[in-house]
C-alpha cells in the first residue's frame, strides 16, 4: 500500500470513530438503565460476566449481548477487567473512577445526567442543527420538540422530571465542596439561589450554614408543591421580571443557558434584588469558563462540547474569562 492509501484508511478508522461516537453514549445509558455499576459495586468482588447477568435480571440467553456491550464499556474504560479463580481462571469486572460516580448509593451518583442528558428530547434538536444555521428561525430543540427548552418542560412531565433529576445530580457534586467554601458565605443572613432547580444546592448550602436563610427561585411549575424546611424554602416566578431580595445571589449554571443580552437583563435584576451598600450584596456564579490554554484537553473537549449543547437546546453559550468580564463591565 503506498503512503496516501495508508493515511486515507487512518483517516477513514478515526473518521467512522466520531460518526460512532454516539454508541460510546448510549451504551453507557444502557449500562446504567440496566444498573451496571450498581450491580459490580453491590457484588464487593470482580463479578464475572454470567454473575452480572444473573445479578441485573438479564435472561442467560443475552448473556453474549451482555459481553458485548461490557467489551465496548471496558474499551472506552467506564469498566474494568481483572482475572478472577473460580475453579477455572475468569476474567471479572471492576469498576473504574468513571463508573464509581455511577453508583447510586454514592452522594456524588451522576447516573440521572446520563440519562437525562441522553433522552430522546435533547437529542433530536442535534438533527435540525444545521436548518438552523441555514436560517430557520425556531431554534433546533423548538423544530425537535414544538416548543422552546423551559416552555416544552412544563408540557413533558417525564423530560421534566429526567432534566431535574439530572440537575440533581450534578448540584450534589457540590457536596464535596460547599463546607470548605466559609468565606463565601460568612457575614450573609440570605442567600437567594435563582434558577435553583428543585434546590439541590441550596438545601446542602442551608444544612452546611444553617444561620442562613435560603431561598431558591425558579419558574413557577418547576418548584411548585417543594415544601419549607427548616431555612429553606421556595419561590416560584420569572427572572426576567423580578428576583426576590437578599444578601446574596447564586446562580449555578444559570448564565450558560442565556445568551449575552439576556445575561445582562439578569445580571441588573440581580444588582436591583441585592444590598448596595457594606459587607453584604453579593452575587456568586459558579459556571463553565473555556480556558483553552490552561485545561488538559479532556477538559476543554467537555467544555466545548457543553458550549454546543447550549447552542442547541437552549440559545446560550459557555464564555472564556473575557467573554465573562464583558459580561459584569456591560
Ligand atoms: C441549567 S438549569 C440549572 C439548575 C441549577 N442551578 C443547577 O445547577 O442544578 C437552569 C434553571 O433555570 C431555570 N429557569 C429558566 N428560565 C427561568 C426563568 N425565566 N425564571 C426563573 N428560572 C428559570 C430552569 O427551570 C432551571 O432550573
Amino acid at each position: 500500500m503506498d503512503q496516501e492509501a495508508i493515511e486515507s484508511f487512518r483517516a477513514q478508522a478515526r473518521l467512522y470513530k466520531h460518526i460512532f461516537n454516539y454508541v460510546s453514549s448510549m451504551s453507557l445509558k444502557c449500562a446504567v438503565q440496566l444498573g451496571i455499576p450498581d450491580a459490580i459495586h453491590n457484588h464487593g468482588e470482580p463479578i464475572t460476566l454470567s454473575e452480572l447477568v444473573s445479578a441485573l435480571g438479564i435472561d442467560p440467553t443475552k448473556a453474549s449481548f451482555t459481553y458485548r456491550l461490557m467489551r465496548v464499556l471496558v474499551h472506552a474504560g467506564f469498566f474494568s477487567t481483572t482475572k478472577v479463580n473460580k475453579g477455572e481462571e475468569k476474567e471479572a469486572y471492576v469498576l473504574t473512577p468513571f463508573s464509581k460516580i455511577l453508583v447510586k448509593e454514592k452522594i456524588n451518583c451522576l447516573s440521572p445526567f446520563v440519562v437525562g442528558m441522553l433522552c430522546p428530547a435533547m437529542m433530536m434538536p442535534w438533527q435540525f442543527l444545521s436548518d438552523w444555521m441555514q436560517g430557520t428561525k425556531k431554534s433546533p430543540f423548538e423544530t425537535a420538540n414544538g416548543k422552546p427548552f423551559w416552555d416544552y418542560m412544563d408540557h413533558d412531565p417525564v423530560f421534566k422530571a429526567l432534566f431535574h433529576d439530572a440537575m440533581r445530580s450534578d448540584s450534589q457534586m457540590m457536596n464535596l465542596v460547599v463546607k470548605d467554601c466559609e468565606q463565601v458565605f460568612e457575614g450573609l443572613n440570605s442567600l437567594v439561589d435563582v434558577g435553583g432547580s428543585t434546590g439541590t444546592i441550596a438545601r446542602v448550602i442551608s444544612e452546611a450554614y444553617p444561620q442562613l436563610k435560603c431561598t431558591v427561585f425558579d419558574l413557577p411549575h418547576v418548584v411548585a408543591n417543594l415544601p419549607t424546611t427548616g431555612n429553606l424554602n421556595f419561590v416560584g416566578g420569572d427572572l426576567f421580571q423580578h428576583i426576590p431580595s437578599a444578601d446574596a445571589i447564586l446562580m449555578k449554571l444559570v448564565l450558560h443557558a442565556f445568551g449575552d443580552e439576556e445575561c445582562i437583563k439578569i445580571l441588573k435584576k440581580c444588582r436591583e434584588a441585592i444590598p448596595t451598600q457594606g459587607e453584604k450584596g453579593k452575587v456568586i456564579i459558579i459556571d463553565i469558563v473555556i480556558n483553552v490554554e490552561k485545561d488538559e484537553h479532556e477538559l476543554t473537549e467537555a467544555k466545548l462540547f457543553f458550549d454546543m449543547l447550549m447552542m442547541v437546546e437552549v440559545s446560550g453559550r459557555e464564555r472564556t474569562e473575557q467573554d465573562w468580564q464583558k459580561l459584569f463591565m456591560a
